[in-house]
């Protein structure tokens, strides 16, 4: 059991996916790729490790990326964050753009989409007057996987459990069996979900009012941080945009944003250029 080409993957898999290992996680990385390396018959991880590294990358590849994401979500996570929207940052955005009625909102490194078909629901429940609106809502990840479940809105008991109130449960969600929920089209139909890598290239989009980035940038070392962050930037609609970072995130030292506090959270915005 050859450890050699460790360094090499750890390289790879942060120019590929962003997301930063090293020897401390070994214990992550046997046990979420000893059943990738037993299905393709490999003598143990550190023989499918060498592999990916003396090879040009292909399926294999991207499922091992995959299988090292860590795909940790919510409906409602962190409800200060959702208070706010609801009281503060959406009644602001939807105020300044009432003439336009538009409203874009990006749900990036989605996970199975709970936090997009959150906000969905909540612009449905408190936000009436949207009716005659345009309401788009994109959301992203790297993993395909995640992905076709978050499409099918399918949550088990326990999911659909964590965040939700019995309200929202019953008025949003259809019971398919003993175990397991699924939201109904309508909300389903709202939100948009596609592949994209935050560190890979990005296709066009249109620029959007709000941006969630939460619990993604956590995995990621500094200088890929800073890429993402000035992507995201660059994706923003306008100086009254908000971008939202997961409650252990913060963007240090970046003169492209400006921390807007609230009551509980914390956003940004872009930051207005500084005049010499
Ligand atoms: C911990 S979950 C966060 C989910 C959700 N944003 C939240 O806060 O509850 C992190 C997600 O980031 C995704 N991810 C990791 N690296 C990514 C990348 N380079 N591009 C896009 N998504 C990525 C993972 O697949 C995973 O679904």
């Amino acid at each position: 059991m050859s450890k050699d080409y460790l360094p090499q993957f750890y390289a790879m898999l942060e120019q590929q996916v962003g997301i930063a290992l090293d020897d401390t996680k070994q214990y992550l990385l046997e046990s979420r790729l000893l059943p990738i390396s037993s299905k393709n018959g490999y003598a143990d991880v550190y023989a499918l490790i060498k592999y990916l590294t003396l090879t040009p990358l292909g399926p294999i590849h991207w499922q091992v990326f995959e299988a090292l994401t860590t795909n940790e979500t919510s409906f409602f996570r962190d409800k200060h964050v959702f208070e706010a929207l609801k009281n503060t940052i959406l009644p602001t955005l939807i105020e300044s753009r009432k003439t336009e009625k538009t409203l874009r909102i990006w749900s990036s490194a989605c996970s199975a989409g709970q936090e997009a078909y959150s906000l969905a629901m909540m612009l449905r429940e408190d936000f009436g007057q949207l009716h005659d609106w345009t309401i788009y809502i994109q959301a992203t990840d790297i993993s395909d996987l995640i992905l076709e479940k978050a499409k099918t809105g399918i949550y088990s008991a326990m999911e659909a459990n964590r965040g939700l109130d019995a309200h929202y449960l019953h008025k949003y969600f259809t019971q398919i069996d003993k175990g397991a929920y699924q939201i109904k089209p309508a909300i389903r139909q709202m939100v948009n979900f596609s592949n994209h890598n935050l560190v890979g290239s990005w296709p066009f989009y249109p620029k959007f009012d709000l941006i969630m980035l939460r619990n993604v940038l956590i995995y990621f070392k500094q200088d890929a941080k800073d890429k993402v962050l000035l992507k995201k930037y660059q994706q923003l609609n306008g100086e009254d945009s908000v971008l939202i970072l997961g409650a252990a995130e913060s963007i240090y030292m970046n003169e492209l944003y400006k921390l807007v506090p609230l009551d509980k959270i914390s956003y940004y915005k872009q930051n207005t250029p500084v005049k010499a």
